[in-house]
């Protein structure tokens, strides 16, 4: 397993709000993660990216304990956290965000550009432009994009379609079903049409719990079965 989340409780000042989640993730697999608003999967999200420490239980990343580690080392290991609320910086240019994502990286700005470009080619339209006149999916984009510069083991990513046009999720969904297998991946989302189509595997959340796990992915084609989850 690459990643293995075990008995975590994470609280808020004194307000719990994961109890004894427990969750695994092979190497390249596609876990997604739904809930309703208020579960607690952001916040799952944020502890395994070390932006919170669990009050118990430990995570374990390629072998080696993280649970309580800054942000920056964890990603230094290699998981990358793509935010719930797709902040760009919005004065400073397309490019000169990658640029900012390409020296994280230790990449030529012009090999991360190409990256960039490669996953979306409209991108290249608005390397000029101020990143804060992208619409709601080209941010997710150009997010995704610099996520992926580092070459990550692990991607979190917190609801990648929200609040996007139909034309828009469709543009993230082809990101990330391109990218199916070179990168595992923990994915937040509501939507479950992209969820039946791009999971391996299902966690569904309900009050900071995980209270069911789907591998089939038919299980849960009929709306019912989340009844009670979403
Ligand atoms: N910074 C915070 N301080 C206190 N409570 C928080 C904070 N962030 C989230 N919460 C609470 O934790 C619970 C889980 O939130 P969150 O992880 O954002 O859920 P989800 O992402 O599933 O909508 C909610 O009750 C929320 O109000
Ligand atoms: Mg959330």
């Amino acid at each position: 397993m690459l990643l293995m989340v075990n008995d975590v409780d994470v609280a808020y000042g004194r307000a719990q709000v994961l109890h004894q989640i427990s969750i695994a993730v092979d190497e390249g697999e596609r876990v997604f993660m739904v809930g309703r608003n208020g579960a607690g999967k952001t916040t799952l999200l944020k502890t395994i990216a070390g932006f919170l420490a669990p009050s118990h239980g430990s995570i374990v990343f390629a072998g080696r304990p993280i649970a309580g580690l800054p942000a920056e080392e964890v990603a230094r290991g290699g998981i990358r956290y793509v935010f719930q609320d797709k902040r760009v910086f919005t004065k400073l240019t397309v490019r000169e965000n990658i640029e900012i994502a390409a020296h994280a990286a230790k990449i030529r700005l012009a090999e991360a550009i190409e990256r960039v470009v490669e996953i979306y080619p409209k991108m290249t339209r608005f390397l000029d432009s101020p990143a804060g006149g992208l619409s709601g999916g080209q941010r997710q984009l150009l997010l995704l994009g610099r996520a992926l510069l580092g070459q990550p083991r692990l991607l979190l990513i917190d609801e990648p379609t929200e609040g996007l046009s139909a034309g828009a999720i469709d543009e993230v969904f082809d990101v990330l079903e391109k990218s199916k297998g070179t990168v595992a991946m923990v994915i937040v989302e509501q939507n479950l049409s992209v969820v039946r189509q791009l999971a391996d595997r299902v966690y569904a959340v309900k009050e900071g719990r995980v209270c069911s796990e789907y591998r089939d992915m038919a299980a849960i084609a009929d709306p019912s079965v989340l009844e009670g989850v979403l």
